[in-house]
């Protein structure tokens, strides 16, 4: 099957029901998506999926045939550069042991980018499905607001 990932034309042959996170990880390479519950529970492997956010663990790999996704190793605007939004999750403490921060990330991207300015309540609801044991949520919120007071997408 062909699908764009992170901008690249990419070929890949899942095997059988392989998920999309076990075709990334396993075949692909791209250990930035994370695999916390493997049951849809948690938001660690989230990716997206035509700008949307999904669960990796949950989507067969074959179904994004001819879709873009996009991982986090896809936002990096060049070489040793952060994205805006991993910018302002490092500047307001929104990261620590950083196993969620990749799906999250992601999730807060995909916010921004169909509502620019955010309000808390809006960013709660947009990361409800990613869940994170270390930061309380506080930072995280502090961050996406913070991204979204940068114009940062
Ligand atoms: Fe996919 Fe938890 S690993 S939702
Ligand atoms: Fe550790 Fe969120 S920073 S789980």
């Amino acid at each position: 099957m062909r699908f764009l990932l992170n901008g690249h034309e990419t070929e890949a042959a899942p095997r059988g029901a392989e998920t999309l996170l076990d075709l990334l990880r396993e075949s692909l390479g791209l250990k930035g998506t994370k695999e916390g519950c493997g049951k849809g529970e948690c938001g660690a492997c989230t990716v997206l999926v035509d700008g949307r956010p999904a669960n990796a663990c949950l989507l067969p790999a074959a179904e994004v045939e001819g879709a873009s996704v996009t991982t986090i190793e896809g936002l990096s605007p060049g070489p040793g550069q952060l994205h805006p939004v991993q910018e302002a999750f490092v500047d307001a403490g929104g990261i620590q042991c950083g196993f969620c921060s990749p799906g999250m990330i992601l999730s807060a991207v995909a916010l921004l980018e169909g509502n620019p300015a955010p309000t808390d309540p809006e960013i709660r609801r947009a990361l409800v499905g990613n869940l994170c044991r270390c930061t309380g949520y506080v930072q995280i919120v502090d961050a996406v607001r913070l991204a979204a007071q940068r114009g940062g997408r």
